[in-house]
């Protein structure tokens, strides 16, 4: 019986890279380097789950501020995963795609960007949006620019702007609203990412640092949660609250055992056909 619902868009904001590497003890660039391996489980969930859309937060305006070295291995590091995985995601029918101002960009960065961007356009899998000099509000303030050029040149009236024409607009036009936001790494902002996208998502996050994300940590966000509203819906016999309990049970003590750091569930109050469960403790707490 297929159960779970998975999003249709499903967009990250992917944190925690410096912290991972600090925890280590190694350089930030290396803590990029092994996010990237973390974007690669993330896209396979999404192709082998047939989501058709996934959006990372891969490169902010802000972040423009960090340091030089910094912002030139992160350029680096994006050159080299494009090459890298250019033939996989053909492979596996994945379309590129890229919201932000490009323009910043070094030259060597653009042109691999677009190369890859042109060989994948006519895929028709998994959507993948990289947010590069990304910032929901230079899209917003682009946006009205746009539509005030219109009235301008009197081909719109200002009385027929509605949301629809916004949307036609926005960098995302051919991308449906956000339903799942996941960030990770314990920071519970939004950072300037698809503000008016968002609107009716679901936001998540989680404690877990982008660089110990992999798939299995959305088995749990995106199939667990389902699980437990089946167990609301289902009629109250006690059989089935007491098979779907025992399963909640064992889906829980298999990934404590695989993940130390999940939040999902932690402490948190559940009722399944009136019955009052409280999710497990965090991981690492006595
Ligand atoms: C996210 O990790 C990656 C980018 C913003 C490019 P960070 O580099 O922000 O990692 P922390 O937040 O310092 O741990
Ligand atoms: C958000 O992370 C941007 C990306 C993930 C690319 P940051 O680490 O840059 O965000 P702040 O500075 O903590 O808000
Ligand atoms: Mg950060």
């Amino acid at each position: 019986m297929e159960i779970t619902k998975y999003p249709e868009h499903l967009a990250i904001i992917m944190d925690g890279n410096g912290r991972w590497a600090k925890k280590q003890g190694l350089l930030r660039a290396l803590g990029h380097e092994k996010g990237a391996q973390s974007v690669r489980q993330v896209l396979e969930y999404c192709v082998e789950h047939h989501i058709p859309y996934l959006t990372l937060y891969t490169f902010s305006t802000e972040n423009w501020n960090r340091p030089a070295l910094e912002v030139k291995a992160l350029m680096e590091l994006l050159v080299k995963f494009l090459r890298k995985e250019a033939d996989e995601l053909d492979k596996n029918n994945v379309r590129l795609n890229m919201i932000g101002n490009l323009e910043r960009f070094p030259e060597k960065v653009k042109n691999t960007l677009v190369g890859v961007i042109d060989r994948l356009k006519d895929n028709t899998g998994t959507t993948l949006t990289l947010a590069l000099s990304y910032g929901a509000r230079e899209e917003l303030l682009t946006t009205i620019k746009r539509i005030a050029q219109q009235v301008e040149q009197q081909q719109l009236k200002v009385d027929a702007i509605n949301e629809d024409i916004i949307q036609q607009h926005l960098y995302t036009y051919d991308l449906p609203n956000v339903d799942l936001l996941i960030r990770t790494s314990g920071e519970y902002r939004i950072s300037n990412f698809l503000l008016w996208q968002i609107a009716y998502a679901e936001l998540y996050f989680t404690d877990v640092l982008w660089p110990d994300f992999t798939k299995k940590h959305l088995v749990i966000k995106i199939e667990r949660d389902d699980l437990e509203k089946l167990a609301n819906n289902l009629s109250k016999t006690m059989l089935k609250k007491i098979l779907l309990l025992a399963f909640i049970a064992v889906c829980s003590l298999v990934n404590a055992q695989e993940e130390e750091r999940i939040s999902l569930g932690q402490g948190r109050k559940y009722t399944i056909g009136g019955i009052e469960v409280t999710g497990a403790k965090r991981y690492n707490e006595q």
